[in-house]
Order: structure tokens, then sequence, then C-alpha cells
């Protein structure tokens, strides 16, 4: 059975639908199958603002999504990074494996630390992927489900792990990045050629989980659209359309085409109405699900602390492994 690994960071109190379709929906899919492992990744949440309360409340809410949306707690060991110093402790050796060169090349730390300067940016956000690599290989995943974003840092990891089995000896499985076509990218609502973020500047074109279905609606209502007035798929010319076009089939199950077909002659009111009325839908149950899981912090804790566990047999292996290819006194 191949091994799958991802992680999402506790930055928010809700997941956003870019989040949702570009990995979190596959992590669901793939524990038929597989043996699947999933992690709240909170220590790579410290690489940005913390403010301590929002942290544990964000990890809470995050465990509480991800079982809401389907993650089988029995079947996929769910669990909270900084629960297992293996992270940290193989990260370190990463860093040691990594030149400070290609860890200069990561656009995302480029991206991020362009936006605070050389003194705002953390030093952690520099050796984030490193870390990255860790969670990965920790678990010799072979696939690691996420979306477009993610793929210079899965290809980092595959040439972290292959250069150090090359000269330490054979330790680490080479993880393939698992990114479907459809929803890898979800883009900003109201900024369509911008991926849907966390951070984005304004709130109204990101799509929240546990927003309210009324906020939702008005948020897909008034997304930007491009000028012309058919529904039809073209990325470059109709970015906004586009998106909604993706989002109304990942979340219907319809294909491009039978869309195009759908509202062929209607105009973009009616097609807007109908991707806010699906999408809400698609939503409504997780929603209502998450929030009943968090009135029982307690039971949610039990959970993530026999997640844990579970991960642990595999991390710790596989970090002694890596220390005696090392030659590291055991
Ligand atoms: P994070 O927390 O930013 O995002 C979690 C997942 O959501 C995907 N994603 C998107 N997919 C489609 N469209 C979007 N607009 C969009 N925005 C986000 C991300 O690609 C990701 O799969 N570095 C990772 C967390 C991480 C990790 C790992 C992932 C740490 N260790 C090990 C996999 C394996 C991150 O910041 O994801």
């Amino acid at each position: 059975m191949k091994r799958v690994l991802s992680g999402i960071q506790p930055t928010s109190e809700s997941f956003h639908l870019g989040n949702y379709l570009g990995a979190v929906k596959q992590w669901v899919d793939l524990q038929n199958g597989h043996e699947t492992y999933y992690s709240i990744v909170d220590l790579h949440a410290l690489t940005g603002d913390v403010d301590p309360k929002l942290l544990r409340a964000r990890t809470l809410a995050s465990a509480a999504q991800l079982i809401a949306v389907g993650i089988d707690t029995e079947k996929s060991s769910l669990f909270v990074q900084s629960h297992l110093p293996e992270h940290n402790q193989l990260g370190w050796v990463m860093e040691c494996v990594a030149s400070f060169g290609e860890a200069s090349r990561m656009t995302q730390f480029k991206d991020k630390s362009s936006k605070g300067g050389a003194d705002g940016a953390r030093v952690g956000l520099f050796t984030y992927p490193m870390l990255q690599a860790a969670d990965i290989l920790l678990y010799q995943a072979d696939l690691v489900p996420v979306g477009e974003d993610q793929r210079q840092h899965i290809e980092i990891t595959r040439d972290l792990a292959n250069r150090f089995n090359t000269r330490y000896g054979q330790v680490f499985t080479l993880p393939d990045a698992y990114i479907l076509k459809e929803g890898a990218k979800i883009y900003d609502l109201q900024e369509p050629t911008n991926k849907m973020s966390k951070s984005a500047s304004s709130a109204s074109g990101v799509i929240e989980l546990m927003d309210a279905p009324e906020i939702n609606t008005k948020k897909i209502k008034s997304a930007v659209t491009d000028t012309g007035r058919e529904v039809i798929f073209d990325l470059e010319n109709k970015p906004g359309i586009s998106n909604l076009m993706t989002i109304y089939s990942v979340v219907t199950g319809k294909t491009i085409a039978a869309i195009q077909d759908e509202f062929a002659g209607k105009g973009y009111g009616d097609f807007k109405g109908a991707v806010a009325e699906a999408t809400v839908e698609y939503l409504r149950p997780m929603r209502d699900r998450a929030l009943e899981l968090l009135k029982d912090e307690g039971e949610l804790i039990r959970i993530l602390n026999h997640g844990a566990e579970k991960a642990r047999v595999l991390a710790s292996k596989t970090l002694k492994d890596s220390y005696k290819a090392l030659g590291i006194l055991g």
C-alpha cells in the first residue's frame, strides 16, 4: 500500500476553498487504498506572527475541520507536528544537507520575505522547506497531495532525500507530488489572477469553510467577472469566470464542457447564482459538523494525541535510521 503524507498550517480560523479543493479533498479520497498521515503543521505557523491564544484555537479548529470534511481518524493518523520532536530533529539534518543557494531559490521564501524586508523575515521562513522535507521523509511517503503552490517544496524534498541517500546510504523514499489538474490552483474571487490565500489583502475574495452560508453566497455573487457575457473557460482572457467554472466543476462533478453547455445563452448573473448555491450547499454540512466537533475540545485533543502515538512509530524509526547512516553514536 502506498503511503501518503500531507500538512496544513493552522494560520486561520478557517480553511479556505483553495485549501479544500486543492489539497484536503484529495486527503480524504486517498484514505481508501493508501496508508495516510496528515499533520497540522503548527511549527511552520511560527514563521509568521504568532498570537498564542489564536494559535491554540486555530490548531483545534484545523483538527475539527479535517474530521468534519471526512478525515477518518481510525484510517488516518491525524496529528499535530510539534507533538513529534522528530520533525525538528530531522529538520536540522535536512538543513545540513541543503545548500544556502538552493534554499535561496525557493519562490515562496522570496515572495514572503520580499514583503517584510530582510529584517522582517524570520530565519525560520528561510529554513521552512527543510522542515517540510523532514515532515515528508520521516514517514517515507510515496505521495504528497498538495496544491500547485507547493510543487517546488516537494521537488527540493526529493533532491535532499536523493542527496542524503547517495552520500550516506539508502534511508529515504523519494516522494511524488500528487497534484490534480482541476482545483490545484483556486484564485481569489476579487483578484482572479492571484491565488486564494489566507494572507489576502481583503477577505471578500476568499471563501472560508467556516463562514456563514449567507456570507459566502454574497462573496460569490459579487465575484469579479470579465468583459463579455459568455460563460466560457479561458484562463488568460476570462480569469474570473474560469475560476468560478473550476469551482463549480469540482463541487458539482460536472465537466467544464458540460458547464459551458448548461450556461450557453445565459448571462453571468445566472451562472454566479448557480455557483453560489452549489458551493454553499456543498460546504454547509462540513461547517455544521466542524462547529459541532469544536464543542468538545477534550475529545479533539484525545484524537490528536492518539494520532501522534501512531505517527511516532514510523517517525522515530526513520530518524534512528538516518542518525545511524550519518554515524551518529547511538
Ligand atoms: P498551506 O497551509 O498554505 O496550505 C494547505 C494546502 O492548501 C493548498 N492551497 C491551495 N490549493 C489550491 N488553490 C489555492 N489557492 C491554495 N492555497 C493553498 C496548498 O498547496 C497546501 O497543499 N508548506 C505547506 C504546509 C506543509 C506541508 C508539509 C505540506 C508543511 N509541511 C508537508 C505537505 C507536506 C503550506 O504552507 O500549506
